[in-house]
């Protein structure tokens, strides 16, 4: 049986006060959820937001990170400091990163290989734009970006690695994909794990949806047979909208 995972994507948004007054608020109301329950932050609220869910079920992720450990990367943040303020999860190769900063499939891949030697819990981004979705290309797209991602990891490191799911054309739109459609999109990654992996592996791999998540829709996505929970953009910045995805049910 795979554990749900409800994660938020802050992205660039809250500052560390806010992002306090947040988890004050949303704490309480997610207490008793079974799901595991992850706020990707800034790196400037990481440590805020670390001191101040303790003593509570919510666990703290990054958004990004460095696949070397340290050296003259001006700017960047490496999973090894990370690590040292007790970080649990991070998010590799967000479709953001990937169009504004430069992320490619190579880079992804080696973040991740970082990420699983030190023992952070990697959230992969994977997904297609609008154009390849309409043109018959999704399930290239995906499966190709699976397989690059993976490349050159052990079954244990798979198993241990969330997958993301989230068609481009539906972040921050409004435009969530059908639950059908985002459940046979993450069920053509699963084949591609199984291809090179095994059932065993397929099976036990996390894989979320995103893009356009809200207590609306969660119910129906986070009900399907592939679907092991979401990563929640937009809807994660209201404590009260993002307790009621994570309580779901
Ligand atoms: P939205 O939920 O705002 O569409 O964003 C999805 C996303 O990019 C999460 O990583």
């Amino acid at each position: 049986m795979r554990k749900k995972v409800i994660a938020g994507n802050w992205k660039m948004n809250k500052l560390p006060n806010e992002a306090m007054n947040f988890i004050s608020e949303l704490a309480p109301l997610v207490k008793s959820a079974e799901n595991e329950v992850v706020l990707c932050v800034p790196y400037t609220d990481l440590f805020y937001s670390l001191l101040h869910v303790q003593d509570t079920n919510i666990k703290i992720g990054a958004q990004n990170m460095h696949y070397e450990e340290s050296g003259a990367y001006t700017g960047e943040i490496s999973g090894e400091m990370l690590k040292s303020i007790g970080v649990e999860y991070v998010i590799i190769g967000h479709s953001e990163r990937r169009a504004y900063f430069g992320e490619t499939d190579e880079t992804v891949n080696k973040k991740l290989k970082k990420a699983l030697s030190l023992g952070l819990k990697p959230i992969v981004c994977i997904g297609e734009s609008l154009e390849q979705r309409e043109s018959g290309e999704a399930k290239d797209i995906v499966t190709m970006q699976t397989k690059l991602a993976l490349e050159g990891l052990e079954s244990d490191a798979v198993e241990k690695t969330i997958i993301a799911y989230e068609p481009i054309w539906a972040i921050g739109t409004g435009k969530t994909a059908t639950k059908e459609d985002a459940n046979e999109t993450i069920k053509w990654i699963r084949e591609e794990i199984e291809k090179i992996y095994g059932k065993k592996v397929s099976d036990s791999v996390i894989i979320l949806y995103g893009g356009s998540v809200k207590s609306s829709n969660a119910k129906d996505l986070f009900e399907m047979s592939d679907i092991d929970g979401g990563l929640v953009g937009g809807a994660s910045l209201d404590a009260q909208e993002l307790a009621k995805i994570i309580n779901y049910k």
